[in-house]
């Protein structure tokens, strides 16, 4: 069984080719990052136009890549949802052209299932059951995770996501785009005994976080502390530490209340190294094992859309629909069908 997967929910073209039994086979990128950073964001009309552009000649070069035809495609995935609904439109619109000339089933993804799957696509994947934090650009949620479509949401946030937070912070602090990286390295050369940054929600049981106030407090932090570079620096290095501190208590607090001792992160704020190493000690000192997809596939990618696919080919034959989900709950996936190997 051979999959196609799309990618194209925001600003990065994904395409890749996921094969049952050799596994991924190829995968490219193509990042709009230059394309939204004199805008400070992503501009959604840019970014479907970009896609429309690199598409086409993304699959061409990861069909080469896998040294495979579209004749021996079994399934065409590609992101239905969460996302730009222009961008999302893109992907849909050539995977289910793509199906159809190929005579071939094609399937709507779920982008935040894709992420939350993509550590099964490392050497050593996690075993089921295990809780997952899922940080995106848009989405902060812990979830419990029983089996592929089996999902519990243990608790997410309730204003901003933490991408967003860092996105929201480099802009303010003048560091560019994208925000999670621009701060990442910013906090790098900070002092971490300079400001020291609320961690939100944490002093109450729960875990649903929030990430506004952080914002704001970064705001105040430097409208009050000058814009010299080493302030920048060590306000980035507060606001990181906050954050992860923040993720760390409430990951600890999901192994504790769940008792499951596997713990994945996934999604772009994922390829935070500040935040991979916290967690892993968190996970560590509760003799619990922590688990991550590659760097470049905590961000969006098609790897995982097309992994996605595979694990959900059987339901690509009763999939028909050409439409797109800009908002769409995670919690109402089912399990998925049935397939044949
Ligand atoms: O998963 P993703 O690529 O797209 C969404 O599905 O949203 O996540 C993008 C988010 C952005 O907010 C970006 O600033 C953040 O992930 N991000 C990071 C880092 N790399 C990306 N945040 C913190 N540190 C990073 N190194
Ligand atoms: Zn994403």
């Amino acid at each position: 069984m051979r999959v196609l997967g799309i990618e194209t929910s925001c600003d990065e073209t994904g395409v890749a080719v996921y094969d049952g039994s050799r596994g991924l086979l190829a995968h490219r990128l193509h990042s709009q990052v230059d394309t939204h950073a004199r805008y400070g964001g992503v501009v959604p009309e840019l970014a479907s136009r970009d896609h429309v552009r690199k598409l086409t000649p993304l699959i061409r070069e990861a069909l080469t890549d896998a040294e495979t035809t579209g004749a021996e495609l079994d399934v065409i995935a590609y992101t239905r949802g969460p996302g730009l609904a222009g961008a999302l439109l893109v992907g849909a619109a050539t995977a289910r052209s793509l199906a159809f000339a190929l005579e071939r089933p094609a399937i709507g993804i779920h982008h935040m299932e894709a992420h939350l799957l993509a550590p099964l696509l490392e050497a050593e994947p996690p075993a089921f059951p295990f809780v997952a934090l899922l940080v995106s650009g848009g989405h902060t949620m812990l979830v419990q995770v029983a089996g592929v479509g089996r999902y519990r949401l243990l608790g997410e946030s309730v204003d901003d996501a933490a991408g967003e937070a860092f996105d929201k912070t480099a802009k303010l602090l003048g560091l560019g785009f994208p925000g999670g990286p621009a701060v990442e390295r910013a906090a790098a050369g900070g002092d971490p005994g300079r400001f020291r940054f609320p961690r939100p929600m944490t002093d109450r049981p729960g875990l649903d976080f929030s990430f506004s106030g952080l914002k704001t407090h970064t705001l105040h932090t430097a409208e009050a502390s000058g814009d010299a570079p080493q302030t920048r620096a060590d306000i980035a290095r507060a606001f990181q530490d906050a954050v992860v501190d923040t993720l760390a208590i409430k990951c600890r607090r999901a192994l504790e209340q769940t008792g499951v001792q596997r713990l994945v992160i996934a999604g772009g704020v994922g390829a935070n190294t500040a935040l991979r190493e916290r967690l892993r000690e968190v996970a560590e000192r509760r003799g619990a094992r922590v688990f991550y997809p590659r760097i470049e596939f905590c961000t969006d990618n098609g790897a995982m859309i097309a992994h996605a696919g595979w694990l959900r080919a059987a339901e690509a034959e009763h999939d028909r629909a050409f439409d797109v989900a800009p908002r769409w709950a995670m919690e109402g996936l089912q399990p998925p069908a049935r397939r044949a190997a």
